[in-house]
This record gives C-alpha cells, sequence and structure tokens, in this order.
C-alpha cells in the first residue's frame, strides 16, 4: 500500500517574473463591443490579469465618452467589484460610445487604461419604419421567401450611418452585394407574440460610397416554418406573414440628419433563388429563377413590443471538410464528416441548366450501413439545387441541419468530396471551457458533450437539432445549465431565454414545457424538473455569474411557480398534479422480468423538486432583503420535507421507488434527516452495485447520481458508472463510435439495430455529467457567486493518472491539473484568478486558502 511519506509543500511554482497588472476581456452589459443595446442599464465587465499573488482589485476608474467627448469620470472609485459595474450617467439612445477602465491592485500597482467600445439602440418613440411583406392569410400555410429592396442614394458625405433591423420570421440584408454582419437566424427566437428582437448594424462603410442597392431576404425561420412535431398541417406558427422592418439612421458631416425606412417605395418580390425554406423541412436554392418585382406591401404592424438584442446572435463557428465518400449497400452516395454536427453544407456543383440536385442530411447510418432518416420523423431535412448551368455555389443558411452525412442524389457522375463543406454553427457566445484526461474514452464523452452543447444552443437551448422538435424543453435546459456554463458562456444567452421564460408563465404561475411556447398555452404547465427551470436556472445563473440582477428580474416568476405547486398541493405533499414526464427516459429492460426496471414515482420526483424550488425561492428572498418571504418559505421547506418523509419513507430510511433516481433526488435535495443519509447513499451505491455498476436514471436522476454518490464517499461508485463500457452507460455510445450524447442510454441497441421514433443522436441532457467531471473529478466548485470564492477539491479515481480542466469565470480563468497514482493524487497544479480565493485541498491533506496566482504542490510516494 502507498504511504503518503511527504507532508511538506515539495513544489512551490511562483511565476511571479514580469508581474505586471493588466485588464482584459472588457465587456459591455455582457458582451464585446456590441452594437445597438439598450440604454438602461447598460453595466461594464473586465477581467484582471498578473502573475502576482494574491492580487485583488482596490480601485477602478472608468471613463466614458460619446463621439470622442468624455460624458462620464467615475473618478477612482474604492471598489474590488469589476462585474457588471453600472455605467453611472444617463445614456443617449442611438448613439456611439467608447469607454477605457484603468485599475489599482492590492499590490500597488497600476493597469494600462483599456478601451472598449458600444453603440446604443434606437429610441421606441424613433420607429418610423413600417413593415413590409405578405402574408398568406392561413396560418396553416407555411409563407415562402420574400425579398427586398431598394436604391438609396446619400445627399452628402456620411459621417455614420446605423441599420435597425428586424423581421417577422428571419432576415439577411445586404448592402450592394455583400452582405451585413455575421449573424444568422437574426432577430432570434422570442415569445414573438410579446417580444420581438432587433439588431443594430453599422453601414456608413458600404452607405458612403454612393448610390447603394439595398437588398433583404426574409425567410419563415422560427416565426412561419410551423414548428413542433406532427404533420406540417398541424405545426403551430406564429403568423401567416413574413415582413421585413428596418430603418437606417444617417448622420452626414456638418450634424444633417435622414432616415430611411421600409415602407411602400421599396419593392419585394415573392420569387427568388431561395424558393422555400423552413427548419425541418430544409430549403430549395433555384438559381434558374427569376425576381419578380412589385411595390411592396406594407402590413399591419404587431402588438409585440421591439426590443434590442441581449443574446450573442448565431454564426458561424467552422468549417469542416468531409472525411471520406462512399456508396452505402443500397446504392446511396454518402459523405462522411466524422463528426455529428449542426449547421448546413457549402456546395460547388457544374451542371445543366435546371439540373435539380438533392441533399438529405442523417446523424447515423442504419445497421447495413445505409443512410438512415427515420429519427428526423416528419422533419424532411432535405436541401434542393436547381443548378444554373454554370459552376453554382449553394450554400442553405435559411435553415439548419443536425447531421453527420449527406446524400447526395442527381449529379451526373462522381461525388467529389472536395466540392463538399459542412458549415457549423451555434449561438455565438464565447468558448470558456476545456476538460482533459489521461482516458482518451472519456476525452471523447468530453468532445460529444460539447458538440452536443454547441449544436443545441442555437438562439435557444434546444432538446435537439435535427427532427420535428428543436424546441426549448424547460427540463433539458435545467439539466444541462451547470456543464453549459463550464464550458461556454452563457450568461447573456440565458438572460434572453429567461425573459421568454418570464413572458410565457401562465397567470396560475405555471411554466409551458416549451419556451418559447409554441403550443401558445396548450400543453403542460407543471412537469417538475421542467417548470422547475423558473427557479432552478435562474438560481445556479447568479452563482454562476455572480450578478443579482437575474434573481431580481426572476423573482416574482419563481415565486409565482412555487405558489402554483403550494396551491396545488395537498397538505404540503404534491401528488395532485398529473406528473407528465417524471424521470423521463429512465433505463426500463423489455421484458422485466428480474423486476429491476427503474421505475420512479413521479410524484415522488414531483416533491423533491418543489422542495428544491421552494428552497431557491426561500435563499434568493434573503438574498434580495425580502425577509418576510424568506422567513415564510423556509417554514413551508420544512413542512414540504415532512410530507415527504411520511409518504415516501420508511422509519429504517428505505425511500418509497428504492430506485436510483428516489435516493439521488432525495439525497440532492436534502430531504432526508442527517441520521438517514448516509445510509441511502449506502442503499443508491448498492443499487447500481445491483444493476451490475449500470446507471438507471433517466432525465431526474442522470445530473446528480455521480455528484451524490461523491458527496457521500462513494467517488468509487461514480467512476464504475462514469467508466462503464455496457449499455446502459455514457460510454457504450462512445465504443459505437457517438460524436455526440444520445437521446437514449440505448439510442442504437448491441447488435446495431435503431430504436425507431423519437431517437436524436444529439440531445444534451445526459450529457450533464460534464458537470461532475469539471466539478467533482477535476474538482473546480464555486463556493460563492461567480467563482469570487471556490473550492480546488479534487476527486481521484477510476484508473486515471490525469485530469485537467479550465474554465473562465467572471473574473477570470480558473485551471486544475491534477496526477495521481491510483486515488491519491500526487501533484496539483492550479491557477487562481486575480480577485479570487480558492480553497484548495493539496495532496498533503491540507487545505489551503490561496489568494490569487498561479500554484503547484505535490507530494513524495513511497
Ligand atoms: C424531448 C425531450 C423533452 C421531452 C419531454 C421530448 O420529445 O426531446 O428532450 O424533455 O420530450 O418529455
Amino acid at each position: 500500500m502507498r504511504r503518503l511519506l511527504s507532508l511538506a509543500l515539495l513544489l512551490a511554482i511562483c511565476l511571479e517574473a514580469g508581474a505586471q497588472l493588466n485588464v482584459t476581456t472588457l465587456r459591455t452589459s455582457g458582451l464585446e463591443n456590441p452594437q445597438g443595446i439598450d440604454p438602461a442599464g447598460v453595466n461594464l465587465s473586465w477581467i484582471l490579469e498578473t502573475d502576482k499573488r494574491a492580487t485583488f482589485q482596490q480601485a477602478y476608474e472608468l471613463t466614458l465618452k460619446k463621439g470622442g467627448r468624455t460624458v462620464w469620470r467615475s473618478g477612482k472609485v474604492e471598489s474590488d467589484n469589476s462585474v457588471r459595474v453600472p455605467v453611472g450617467v444617463p445614456l443617449e439612445y442611438a448613439s456611439p460610445y467608447t469607454w477605457t477602465v484603468r485599475v489599482w491592485d492590492n499590490h500597488g500597482q497600476v493597469s494600462k487604461p483599456v478601451t472598449a467600445s458600444f453603440s446604443t439602440a434606437l429610441s421606441p418613440d424613433a420607429w418610423k419604419a413600417s413593415w413590409i411583406g405578405t402574408d398568406t392569410g392561413d396560418r396553416k400555410i407555411c409563407p415562402s421567401p420574400v425579398y427586398f429592396r431598394k436604391t438609396f442614394r446619400p445627399s452628402g458625405n456620411i459621417k455614420r450611418a446605423v441599420a435597425y433591423v428586424t423581421s417577422r420570421g428571419i432576415y439577411e440584408f445586404s448592402i450592394n452585394g455583400s452582405r451585413v454582419g455575421a449573424d444568422y437566424f437574426t432577430p432570434g427566437w422570442t415569445t414573438y407574440q410579446k417580444t420581438i428582437q432587433y439588431q443594430a448594424y453599422d453601414v456608413t462603410a458600404p452607405l458612403k460610397r454612393g448610390t447603394s442597392l439595398i437588398e433583404a431576404l426574409v425567410c419563415p425561420g422560427w416565426y412561419g416554418s410551423g414548428m413542433g412535431w406532427g404533420a406540417p398541417k398541424d405545426r403551430q406558427r406564429y403568423g401567416s406573414d413574413l415582413a421585413l422592418l428596418m430603418q437606417i439612421e444617417i448622420e452626414y458631416a456638418g450634424g444633417r440628419k435622414e432616415t430611411l425606412v421600409t415602407g411602400p417605395d421599396w419593392q419585394m418580390s415573392r420569387k427568388g433563388p431561395v424558393a422555400d425554406a423552413t427548419f425541418y423541412d430544409g430549403e430549395t436554392i433555384d438559381l434558374t429563377a427569376a425576381y419578380s418585382w412589385e411595390p411592396a406591401t406594407v402590413l399591419p404592424s404587431t402588438a409585440a413590443s421591439l426590443v434590442p438584442s441581449i443574446a450573442e446572435p448565431v454564426r458561424i463557428r467552422q468549417v469542416i471538410n468531409p472525411m471520406r465518400s462512399f456508396v452505402t449497400p443500397k446504392g446511396e452516395k454518402v459523405l462522411d464528416f466524422g463528426q455529428n454536427l449542426v449547421g448546413w453544407e457549402k456546395v460547388r456543383i457544374k451542371g445543366r441548366k435546371g439540373q435539380v440536385v438533392k441533399v438529405s442530411h442523417a446523424e447515423v447510418l442504419d445497421k447495413e450501413g445505409n443512410f438512415y432518416t427515420k429519427n428526423m420523423r416528419a422533419a424532411k431535412v432535405t436541401s434542393t439545387f436547381v443548378l444554373s448551368g454554370g459552376t453554382d455555389v449553394f450554400e442553405p443558411s435559411q435553415t439548419f441541419y443536425g447531421f453527420r452525412y449527406l446524400k447526395v442524389d442527381g449529379l451526373e457522375g462522381e461525388l467529389n468530396p472536395s466540392d463538399f463543406c459542412a458549415v457549423v454553427a451555434d449561438s455565438g457566445f464565447e468558448t470558456v471551457g476545456r476538460f482533459e484526461s489521461s482516458n482518451p474514452l472519456i476525452n471523447q464523452l468530453q468532445s460529444n458533450i460539447f458538440w452536443g452543447f454547441r449544436g443545441n444552443f442555437v438562439d435557444i437551448p434546444t432538446d435537439c437539432p435535427q427532427r420535428d422538435e428543436r424546441l426549448g424543453w424547460t427540463g433539458d435546459a435545467e439539466i444541462f445549465f451547470r456543464t453549459a456554463t463550464f464550458n461556454g458562456n452563457v450568461d447573456n444567452f440565458f438572460r434572453k431565454w429567461l425573459r421568454s421564460l418570464r413572458e410565457e408563465q401562465n397567470e396560475r404561475g405555471g411554466i409551458p414545457a416549451v419556451i418559447p411556447d409554441i403550443f401558445f398555452g396548450t400543453n403542460v404547465d407543471h412537469a417538475c424538473g421542467w417548470a422547475d427551470c423558473a427557479t432552478i436556472v435562474p438560481w445556479q445563473h447568479y452563482m454562476a455569474y455572480g450578478d443579482v440582477t437575474v434573481l431580481r428580474d426572476q423573482y416574482r416568476s419563481m415565486k409565482a411557480w412555487v405558489d402554483f405547486m403550494l396551491r396545488s398541493s395537498d397538505d404540503y405533499l404534491l401528488n395532485t398534479l398529473n406528473q407528465p414526464f417524471g424521470d423521463w427516459l429512465f433505463w426500463s429492460q423489455d421484458n422485466d422480468r428480474s423486476g429491476r426496471s427503474a421505475v420512479t414515482s413521479k410524484a415522488l420526483c414531483a416533491q423533491c423538486f418543489m422542495a428544491g424550488s421552494v428552497e431557491i425561492v426561500a435563499k434568493s428572498a434573503a438574498i434580495l432583503g425580502y425577509k418576510d418571504d424568506a422567513a415564510f418559505y423556509d417554514s413551508e421547506l420544512t413542512k414540504i420535507k415532512k410530507a415527504f418523509m411520511d409518504e415516501y419513507v420508511t422509519p429504517n430510511g428505505l425511500v418509497s421507488s428504492d430506485t436510483q433516481t428516489a435516493y439521488v433526488l432525495a439525497l440532492y435535495f436534502g430531504m432526508l434527516p442527517e441520521h438517514l443519509r448516509q445510509q441511502a447513499a449506502g442503499r443508491l451505491a448498492a443499487n447500481v452495485k445491483e444493476y451490475g455498476n449500470h446507471i438507471t436514471t433517466g432525465f431526474l436522476g442522470t445530473p446528480h447520481i455521480c455528484e451524490v454518490l461523491s458527496e457521500y464517499g462513494y467517488s468509487d461508485v461514480a467512476y464504475k458508472l462514469l467508466l462503464q463500457e455496457t449499455c446502459p452507460s455514457w460510454i457504450y455510445p462512445v465504443k459505437l463510435g457517438a460524436t455526440t450524447i444520445w437521446e437514449r442510454w440505448n439510442s442504437i441497441n448491441p447488435d446495431g439495430s435503431i430504436v425507431g421514433g423519437m431517437n436524436s443522436f444529439n440531445h444534451y441532457s445526459y450529457g450533464s455529467i460534464g458537470d461532475w467531471l469539471y466539478r467533482y473529478a477535476v474538482g473546480i466548485r464555486e463556493t460563492s457567486p461567480g467563482f469570487r470564492t471556490f473550492e480546488v477539491d479534487p476527486h481521484p479515481g477510476g484508473g486515471f493518472k490525469y485530469m485537467e480542466a479550465s474554465t473562465r469565470t467572471p473574473y477570470g480563468k480558473i485551471r486544475v491539473r491534477w496526477e495521481a497514482d491510483g486515488n491519491v493524487i500526487r501533484s496539483i497544479v492550479v491557477s487562481i484568478p486575480a480577485g479570487t480565493t480558492a480553497s484548495v485541498h493539496c495532496p498533503d491533506g491540507e487545505v489551503r486558502v490561496l489568494g490569487s496566482g498561479n500554484y503547484g504542490f505535490g507530494v513524495e510516494l513511497e
């Protein structure tokens, strides 16, 4: 047996050489140099970087300029705050600003000033543009894409021109043939009946050049495609119209102003190359089509408020070349990109005029190696290209697909892989996390989690990106939220989505199961674990990003949801609501003669989530200073837990259902009294063993099973689950070549057959194990909001020789790497951002409280 020989600190890497205080990562209202943001509540963030240890910001100084003129100076403010510091002066609409920050630290260092820029949105009163477009008059009929154009001649030397643009549908626009901006699917998906976002683009440079042709295309997108599963005619649409709204504010040298707006003096065409484009069925591009211009029709305005965008738009992230092409046993010509991804293809084709080439999309091949699309259900997911006769380039970017394979029909001659590439697109927020270990299977699992994460964060968090669904399922977002925050900066992304959640919440406090609610209030509004995202996501957002405004903005909604549950419960027992999902997609064996299918009572799940939500509201109330609420919900929580004990737990601590999920939820939500907890964890560990070290949990138990095991000293069992290679497990799909996370534990059976119907190969929910990898295996856990203080408490095991993870918090990058012999950590290297303090569990068993800097600790082992 190994024995720790030396408890002394052997290694203390101190990289103070050349220490300097730098300010980086300037963000305005959470975004990098944003355009057209709401001038109300603008806030500024930055990150301190220095190699000098134990550095804190002691003071900052902010200067704000508008068009080169200083409009605000904060003066030297003694404060350690660097996250979302409010601007101390009212800002004007439609104006460009720059701001500069410099900081002082506790060592007497001063940073160089650093500058960022932003511009503000149009005043709500300043909108003069009219909505122009087409209307089919029937919501069951999908509107066709519509083109718009207008020639503009500047009447002087343009100093600044900004286009404020939105649409009912999705838009893109160009000036003199050049696409403006790099954003896709704008204005983004919101509760269109209430809120439509708009974007701002600086168009000074293209308009300055003289007479310009402004062209726009509006396609159905989420507004008009028809979302929701089922036959297309049954799909839900926001409207039967597609419309554009654009206002360009021009300022000439000398101060004269001009406003160019959409209206009847524009032209529109219902015909053009993009003949058809919906999210589920795909896009048709006909390069033989001629436009048919007519005066634009002015449509009625909308009851929705126009609001400036608050989150990063969808952007192209990377382009991938196919790794091979082949012919399937059925004779299909197929390209393989080696990665299940989300985006669209870009294709170069030379052929006859009028020749039709079709490109279909699939995530997997069937058992025989043929192209498999049954899991797309009713979504046709096909691009149709009509060739011009020359060499054409097609890029169907008015839709998106989830695919690894492309099937090409209609080509004459060979399929040439170099004529194809895949364009990967997702919400354009930054990637902030990285995880790596000595086990290649787990590295592939992390890669699968990451691809599933990015591919399902396409303006809203979706369940899946490929079939006739792609909806903002609340449960999936709730389950995956913490994993997402380790891997990406989803701060503003979720602010936007939570605004929709507030808007969709109904009068009784219920939360529709998909946000935005494409079912318009007709779907379930009380699913435990789904609706609880109303409390869990804001709370976890606060813990991840340290900004109390999200809690404040959501508080009424959080409270309304728990009040609804409390009202609905019978003497604190929430078994009255018919729960639709429960531990959704838990592992159940067919022909279960051994009685081992893991069925957990849905009411039991609901009771645990009710407690969790009420606890969050109590904690939030205390933080926000609502003392009476805090006391009230605290006392309600005690009663909810008592009702749970009375109903579901025997005096000896057997939790009814006796499943993994039952113990996981009871322990995670603190439902059991202290004296029954350890034995419950023991029952959980025994249950895992009984299933041959397999997981049997569904959506509700899976995110927390390893966490609960680790909390109660069973990390060895957690590692057995993590490393299990047979179904059900996380590594089983990896062994079968998965490159994203599957919806079901057995999306593909061991014999290669594919489970029919609802079966996505890119569903991030079970990827929530990613949270445990960062938080427990590597050991990075916040102990106060925004990781201002955090713990580094690795849980080695599973034969891992090393693990390493980094994540960028609001204060900067945390990095941890440990190396181990068996279950014993030999060394640990930690980077702690300036302004934060970490409690590091060192290999010698000591917990050291350390200020910022880079540290390494090691022990010698016999
Ligand atoms: C979705 C899930 C979702 C569920 C609700 C499915 O169709 O794909 O991920 O949470 O329905 O049960």
